[in-house]
């Protein structure tokens, strides 16, 4: 059993911030969203994985993820030149899957439940492919699947207009060797690119074993901003422990889950958590209202801020107005003056300057 996570892509939904990185590598609760697939991966035993990445940016997730030690698993890296769909990944990662059976994983999603028991439902039912559905309240986003009573897959439409189920299909698939042949008589779509969807629908036509089980907890696809900052949510309520590294000073008032890195120093601050901030950040004079994650290296100073993802280098100082519901990126610096009375809402990329005047 190998595991293949497609971190290629072009990530349009996500710009600015995929101008310059890797949607894949967003931290959500201070880690990349990436990491949490490729943890769910190695949970379920499986620990072959390679990643397939795009020339833009794939150094970055290479450089950060590094070769698996940290995660217990050995990862392959397979250059997309083109992000040519979900069906061309998987041919040109070929090479590396063989004839193995595999689990594949869109790098941007994120599920509750471990992996394990669909993955041996998988082997013991000898299934060509098992898929994952969840109940969404707008099908025609997604890919949609008709389902009999036993949980055999009728048929699978990418984006219906008219849905004929609101079942739609979450970004882990289980595959034996033989999506590779479905795979080689797809032609490109509308869109021009080869779909999983349709190579899937190549093999329930051909009377292939294709599955479906409908997952329950959440389900995440971090496209968009407000994707993030709703996984960001989840995961600082579901899963951040308390834990203080850093310093806070006798001023500042602290209370629910938070977490501090190493070498952050919080001066006159009143911290409400769930919220985790990184390593060697400096916050003084701030709010930080729950569901923030601050990475590291960050300066906020005289700001309040809640429900807010703030990428690592970033300063944010003398802001007048709460900032809610924000994606922040790396490197940025952002001051206002004077005093406005709304509140402020952004999604800021890499490196950008901003001045409210
Ligand atoms: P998508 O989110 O469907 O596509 P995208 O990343 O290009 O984003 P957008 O629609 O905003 O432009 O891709 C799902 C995952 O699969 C994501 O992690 C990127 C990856 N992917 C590849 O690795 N290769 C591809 O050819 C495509 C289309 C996606």
């Amino acid at each position: 059993m190998k595991a293949l996570i497609l971190s290629g892509g072009k990530g349009t939904r996500l710009r600015p911030l995929t101008y310059t990185g890797a949607k894949q590598l967003v931290p959500v609760a201070n880690k990349p969203i990436l990491w949490y697939c490729i943890e769910s991966i190695v949970a379920a035993g499986v620990k072959d994985i390679g990643i397939v990445i795009s020339p833009e940016t794939g150094d970055e997730v290479k450089n950060k993820t590094g070769n698996g030690d940290r995660f217990g698993a050995n990862i392959e890296y397979i250059l997309q030149s083109q992000p040519a769909g979900l069906a061309h990944a998987v041919k040109i990662s070929q090479p590396f899957l063989g004839n193995d059976p595999f689990i594949m994983f869109l790098g941007d999603n994120l599920i509750e439940l471990p992996l394990l028991t669909f993955l041996t439902d998988f082997i013991q039912k000898q299934l060509d492919a098992l898929i994952l559905l969840k109940q969404v309240a707008n099908p025609s986003a997604f890919g949609v699947a008709q389902v009999d009573e036993h949980g055999k897959v009728i048929k699978l439409v990418e984006k219906p207009k008219d849905p004929q189920s609101n079942l739609a299909l979450v970004g882990v698939y289980f595959f034996q060797s033989s999506i590779h042949e479905a795979i080689a008589q797809i032609t490109p779509s509308a869109r021009g690119e080869l779909e999983i969807t349709d190579a899937i629908q190549k093999l329930i036509d051909t009377n292939k074993a294709v599955n479906a089980s409908e997952i329950g907890g959440w389900w995440l696809d971090t496209g968009k901003k407000d994707d993030i900052l709703s996984a960001n949510q989840i995961i600082l309520d579901t899963r951040l422990t308390s834990q203080m590294l850093g310093e806070v000073d006798v001023g500042s008032q602290v209370s629910g889950r938070i977490q501090i890195g190493a070498g952050s120093k919080i001066i006159n601050c009143k911290i409400r958590g769930p919220v985790i901030i990184g390593e060697n950040c400096y916050l003084e004079n701030a709010y930080i209202g729950p569901y923030s994650s601050i990475s590291d290296r960050v300066t906020i100073i005289n700001t309040e801020l809640e429900h807010s993802v703030i990428l690592n280098d970033t300063k944010i100082m003398d802001i007048q107005q709460r900032i809610v519901d924000s994606l922040i990126g790396q490197r940025v610096s952002m001051t206002v003056s004077p005093k406005r009375p709304q509140a402020l809402r952004f999604l800021v990329g890499d490196d950008s300057q901003l001045e409210i005047m």
